[in-house]
């Protein structure tokens, strides 16, 4: 979705900007911009498309030492040039950059603004407007922005810029993502660290509803009313280097093979000297305190949430409760008495569960997160938070961190049951071993992956993926993938429900991907194969070791059965990578996607 970077310094800010925007190009966004100041004035450049089509417009002489970007992922208004920020203000005065949604921007404009000519259809060109309109009554710049964002209803980080002072960047937030980063005699402003690790690594958090004032000496954050805070920063793990693609052509591909290194991470990270798995006992306490946990995402982490509950009930005995995010608040179940909630999310930002949070939290609720970034909105506001120790994930379709949030939540239901004294009768830490070489095993095997993908999937218009129990969610994150990155129609179902109507879609070679991971439904999900290969159906059956049969086209490496989620995603992952690819899509950035989804 859409990033911001600013830089206040000595330096030519045109190329930190457009070096901080490229990082967050993973993102996911249709046009960007940025507007550079020097004691000259602004300029402003903006176009349609990719960073690589703004660097190309933007003027080589010109020299400026503060400047803001921004990358959109269109919400107001089609992905054009003019809809693109930095926006400007009637007079050209204030030049803003918005990341959110500004909820109540008609009515502001009815109230506000009957004067004043817009140029774009977006939200955002609201606030510099107003901003303007407070000035010109009399406000100096503090007090009208501080006023401005006292009307504005919604989402918003922000960073603007005055042409009557080069000295100075304005920054705001309130539910969307933003941090200011300290130098060395300059000062940065980024949407995630990742765009601005080029320059620092200490940055400050800002919380909902501050403002600050960003000079390249000086950091100033306050509070609505004036009250300025005290925050120290602190040092951002990641590592550079973790966000370079190295040798691989895409960070898709790359992020596939870190898998079996990451399970060996995240073993490291939960166990404690004497080797056990071992979590918060805070943590341990909440889970037992609970009489239901539920768990909530979006989309991928959804289908890990999925995975999770089987873990929670089948080891620990609590029972789980699943729901998409986006639907919970506006259909909420009838809670039991004692709820935990579990938040699911790579990113740790996605607005959907935030307001989840916000929700749960007001009731009283306790909260944990399990997300793969400290620090992020949802880590912090939950009570207590999970690291999936995944590395950063590029890549808009996730995969590393599928796996590691299945990883972690094994690990959480496995410490629970002991705790609660419930015996099992097998090793996590040995077996997450086992899953991690059979990962590395699959991740061997990519010709393999690729040869199904060109021989199903070339042509086809569509494809199933069915399986029965935990294959079945399994099928549902395969059918994300595959359809997220090559656009091919992509379903997942429970094997035994295709006859009761989707059967009716299948045809003369139609692919139907089925998995066959799990011994008490071996039998009827081969019974659900040979009902749709009676229509015609093209079938790649992938099975698991130990229950094959000569049918099979793939058969996986055997891993305990609680587990096999961790390894049957890898040939999907692998088979919708590779389908893309024969079909010349865009792996990393598919279309209308975003890596962070944070509007609701
Ligand atoms: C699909 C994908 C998305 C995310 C979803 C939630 O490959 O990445 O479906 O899983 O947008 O994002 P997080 O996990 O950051 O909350």
């Amino acid at each position: 979705m859409c990033g911001i970077v600013g830089y206040i310094g000595n330096n030519d800010s045109k190329e930190i900007l457009l070096n901080g925007l490229e990082k967050l190009e993973y993102r996911g966004y249709d046009s960007a911009g940025i507007a550079v100041m020097n004691d000259k004035g602004v300029t402003v450049f903006k176009e349609k498309g990719r960073i690589a089509d703004l660097r190309a417009i933007v003027d080589e002489n010109v020299f400026a030492q503060t400047g803001i970007g921004h990358t959109r992922w269109a919400t107001h208004g089609v992905p054009s040039k003019v809809n693109a920020h930095p926006h400007q203000s009637a007079s050209g005065r204030f030049t803003l950059v918005h990341n959110g949604v500004i909820e109540n921007y008609s009515g502001l404009m009815r109230e506000y603004l009957q004067d004043v000519a817009f140029n774009s259809d977006t939200d955002t060109e609201v606030v510099v407007q107003l901003i303007e309109k407070f000035v010109n009554e009399g406000l100096d710049v503090e007090e009208a922005f501080r006023k401005t964002l006292s009307l504005l209803k919604g989402s918003y980080a922000i960073a603007m810029i005055d042409a009557e002072n080069d000295q100075t960047i304005y920054v705001a937030k309130n539910k969307s993502p933003l941090l200011v980063g300290i130098g060395d005699n300059f000062n940065v402003v980024a949407s995630d660290a990742m765009a601005m690790l080029q320059v620092t690594n200490q940055f400050i958090e800002l919380m909902d509803k501050e403002m600050v004032i960003v000079t390249k000496e000086n950091v100033t954050i306050k509070k609505l009313d004036g009250q300025v805070v005290e925050r120290k920063p602190y040092t951002a793990e990641v590592d550079a280097s973790d966000i370079e693609k190295g040798t691989y052509p895409h960070y898709m591909l790359k992020e596939i093979d870190e898998q079996p290194l990451v399970m060996r991470k995240i073993i490291q990270a939960y166990q404690n000297e004497a080797g056990e798995l071992t979590i918060d006992q805070e943590i341990i306490d909440a889970m037992n305190q609970s009489d239901r946990v539920y768990i909530i995402a979006c989309g991928t982490s959804y289908h890990a949430g999925l995975v999770g509950k089987q873990f929670i009930e089948r080891m620990a005995k609590i029972p789980v409760e699943v729901h998409v995010a986006s639907e919970f608040n506006y259909n909420m179940p009838l809670l039991s008495e004692k709820p935990l909630f579990i938040f699911i999310s790579q990113s740790g930002e996605t607005a959907d569960s935030r307001a989840v949070l916000v929700s749960v939290k007001e009731l009283g609720y306790k909260s944990l997160t399990i997300t793969n970034v400290p620090g992020s909105t949802l880590s912090r506001e939950a009570d207590y938070t999970l690291l999936l120790h995944a590395g950063p994930e590029i890549a808009v379709a996730s995969t590393k961190a599928y796996t590691a949030q299945i990883a972690v939540l094994a690990i959480l239901a496995n410490v629970t049951a002991k705790s609660r004294g419930i015996d099992l009768d097998f090793d996590l830490v040995k077996e997450l071993g086992i899953v991690a070489n059979a990962m590395e095993t699959l991740c061997d095997s990519k010709e393999e992956f690729e040869k199904i993908a060109s021989e199903y999937l070339t042509f086809t218009r569509n494809c199933f993926f069915i399986g029965r129990s935990v294959d079945y969610y399994v099928g549902l994150e395969g059918a994300l993938k595959l359809k997220e990155i090559s656009y091919i129609q992509a379903e997942g179902f429970a094997g035994g429900e295709l006859k009761h109507g989707t059967i009716a879609l299948i045809e003369d070679g139609t692919p139907v991907i089925a998995l066959a991971t799990q011994e008490n439904v071996n039998l009827s999900i081969r019974g659900n194969v040979k009902e749709v290969v009676a229509r015609g159906a093209n079938p790649c059956i992938i099975s698991m070791k130990g229950l094959e049969d000569e049918e099979d086209r793939f058969v996986l490496p055997e891993v305990h059965e609680l587990l096999t989620p961790l390894v049957s995603v890898i040939p999907l992952q692998l088979i919708a990578y590779y389908a893309a690819l024969h079909r010349e899509c865009d792996v990393d950035k598919p279309r209308n996607l975003a890596k962070s989804v944070t509007v609701e």
